[in-house]
């Protein structure tokens, strides 16, 4: 790889319309958080830039649900979302946001740069237009029919189904999210950017000079570019967003994933003048981390825009993450499936690090991935506890016991410390090399192996032990362990920044420096540790039911109004009083045989006695069932079920938990009353 000056790391810029939970922390922010710790740690020149993303139409939906602005939606999330990432430890070098006036006229530029230059289209066509509210819909203020896998509230930019991205020209049976009714099409002028035209230049760009890109992220590119480029609208009718720069363009603005990139710029702008140098010098390494639904937004349309705008740096990796599920279920905002970070801190003050360290262990790096509880619960106690926060308590408290807090100096050693300390310096060469090239995961793990090292060192040499028969030798056993510890603190710091740092402080070690990984001794004789605390502590199962108890309750909440069915169509009150319905007893019941669902009844209805089968027997046991009062659609066409014919229906009604169970007339109900 080339020798590169310094770095800019970008994060995705999550939307400004909701708070952010675990499934985000673990695509994108904490392994932007542990690659830009860990290259400060390296006395690197890094720069880390995020915001908040406040444009596009679900902020405009979210308002106008609320009655409020768009603005007053961006500035709550912006806040909440700020604090979050601060309190998980993400060390933005900035976090911005695209409604401020630096992006405005960071992106106004860079639009204006391109129109002056001829690199867009400039097209008309026909558009689907919302007479009611008078307004384009663009993107989500449309829903249909995915035409690829039926799913009926497909979007008009993205069927959430089944991943495609969509327009909304490919929706079966548009419908307005405004409104309801059917849309019409009108005609309306946009600028496009031609991807076409980029597309042999992307194809060498990528696909032969990036050939190292994570294979989901090439292959996503790959995939994209096989099937052809086309040129994209970018810019769309609405009121919320970086208005069009250009004449006769009112209610235009651009489309918020051609502002949203340049979010990037922008946010480097506003945290130095010097931001050119990360932008525009080829000496500059640019990452940016994402996950996979923006793959095509950063590796190939914001790619082609730079491009097109000539005087900006490329990105030089795109290490998308995959997704998070939980629970085996995948994370959905409307459902509440999900942790949100400001709840986990409520429930688990002080323990950001087990999270970090969680959906680091088990982040998403080559396919989805899950989270659960239990994994939470056993890796803080069976890792944080067990391995890690054991070995550096045991290292403090024998310093604290037999040298009153004192690192004592080491003697000769032998084979067995010889090897520790080699075994070390090649566990810290192994994390640098997972980290460079991205793969946390196996970098955390093999972090972790040093204090499982160190464990193995204690349990080998035994100080405990040997302090009784050879006082001299425990002070190398101490010392060699102190080294340990100390590493560790340097070492975990990129993962675990809020332990490490109370760990350093324990030891008196100050500010981490990648480099003192190298020494042999990071803690010199003499030197003074303090008292030790506690780094981690169990969690019991009492607080993993509660988060599983929380779980539940939204899946009751979301199955409960997933239930409720819109309203019919409008039926006249003939077409109703043609349904005759009788109140009416159940007299005999039997299981239909080989059916797992059908009950045959014979029913006294106060007209007749005739035969009716329902779909019941998972809910009600035959034996149970004479006797029963019912109310019954007499007057329903016969059908034959099962070789049986059925005369009439048994109204039934189902509850929260999808059982149903029989509409019943009062008790002192006569067959034959008419129900209506
Ligand atoms: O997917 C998202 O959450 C987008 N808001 C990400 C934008 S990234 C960048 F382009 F700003
Ligand atoms: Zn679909």
């Amino acid at each position: 790889m080339k020798d590169y000056k310094r770095t800019l790391v970008t994060s995705a810029l999550p939307y400004a319309n909701g708070p952010i939970h675990l499934g985000h922390l673990a695509g994108v922010y904490v392994p932007s958080d542990i690659y830009t710790r860990y290259q400060r740690l390296r006395g690197k020149d890094i720069i880390h830039v995020c915001g908040s993303d406040e444009h596009g139409v679900p902020i405009t939906l979210k308002a106008r649900n609320e009655g409020v602005s768009p603005q007053a939606i961006v500035d709550r999330y912006h806040a909440i979302n700020k604090k979050a990432f601060e309190d998980f430890g993400i060390a933005f070098d900035i976090y911005s946001r695209t409604s401020n006036k630096m992006h405005y006229e960071t992106a106004s530029t860079f639009f204006r740069k391109l129109y002056d230059d001829g690199k867009f289209i400039e097209k008309s066509t026909d558009q689907y237009f919302d007479t009611e509210s008078n307004t384009f819909l663009a993107d989500r203020y449309i829903t249909g029919t995915c035409p690829h896998c039926s799913n009926p509230e497909a979007y008009g930019d993205q069927c959430e189904q089944c991943g495609t991205s969509l327009s909304p020209s490919d929706l079966i049976n548009p419908t307005s999210r405004l409104s309801g009714s059917k849309p019409v099409l009108k005609e309306t002028k946009h600028w496009y950017l031609p991807l076409d035209k980029y597309e042999p230049w992307l194809k060498q760009w990528i696909l032969e000079e990036h050939k190292e890109w994570k294979p989901n992220v090439y292959g996503q590119c790959k995939s994209w570019i096989d099937q052809g480029l086309q040129p994209r609208a970018v810019s769309r009718d609405l009121n919320w967003g970086v208005p069009v720069p250009v004449e006769n363009a009112e209610g235009k603005v651009l489309y918020v994933w051609f502002d949203a990139p340049i979010g990037y710029i922008s946010a480097t702008r506003e945290l130095t003048d010097k931001w050119e140098k990360y932008w525009k010098d080829e000496d500059t390494r640019m990452i940016h981390f994402i996950g996979k639904d923006n793959i095509v937004f950063h590796c190939i349309i914001f790619p082609a825009m730079l491009k097109a705008e000539g005087s900006y740096i490329l990105p030089d990796n795109v290490p998308a993450n995959e997704f998070l599920n939980l629970e085996s279920d995948k994370i959905s905002t409307s459902r509440n499936w999900a942790v949100w970070l400001h709840e986990y801190l409520e429930d688990f003050p002080g323990k950001q690090d087990v999270l970090r360290y969680v959906l680091c262990a088990n982040a998403p790096e080559a396919k989805d991935n899950d989270f659960t509880w239990k994994d939470f619960q056993n890796r803080n106690n069976n890792e944080l506890v067990a391995i890690l926060g054991n070995f550096v308590n045991r290292t403090l408290v024998l310093t604290n016991k037999y040298y009153d807090g004192a690192v004592p100096a080491r003697g000769q050693l032998n084979e067995t410390d010889k090897n520790v300390l080699s075994e070390t310096a090649k566990i810290v060469e192994s994390v640098e090399k997972s980290l460079e090239s991205f793969r946390f995961r196996e970098a955390v793990k093999l972090a972790m192996d040093l204090a499982r090292l160190g464990n193995k060192y204690l349990a080998e040499t035994e100080p405990w032990k040997v302090i009784k028969t050879d006082p001299v030798r425990v002070e190398t056993i101490l010392n060699i362990s102190l080294q340990i510890t100390a590493g560790l603190s340097i070492l975990l710091e990129p993962f675990l920044p809020f332990s490490m740092k109370k760990l350093r402080d324990y030891i008196g070690l100050g500010a981490a420096e990648w480099e003192l990984l190298r020494s042999e001794e990071i803690l010199k004789p003499g030197h003074k540790t303090g008292k030790p605390g506690l780094l981690f502590d169990k969690v019991e199962d009492e607080a993993i039911q509660v988060q599983l108890d929380k779980l539940k309750n939204s899946k009751a909440k979301a199955s409960n109004e997933a239930a409720l069915t819109p309203q019919k169509e409008e039926v006249s009150f003939d077409d109703f009083t043609k349904m005759d319905i009788r109140t009416a007893t159940i007299l005999e019941a039997e299981k239909v045989p080989k059916t797992k669902k059908l009950i045959k009844m014979l029913v006294d209805t106060g007209i007749d006695q005739r035969t009716i089968v329902s779909g019941i027997a998972e809910y009600y046991d035959p034996a149970v069932l004479p006797g029963q009062k019912v109310c019954v659609l007499v007057n329903l066409a016969p059908r034959k079920i099962m070789g049986i014919v059925s005369q009439g229906m048994i109204l039934l009604s189902e509850n929260s938990d999808g059982q149903l169970f029989f509409v019943e007339p009062g008790k002192t109900a006569h067959n034959g009353a008419e129900v209506n």
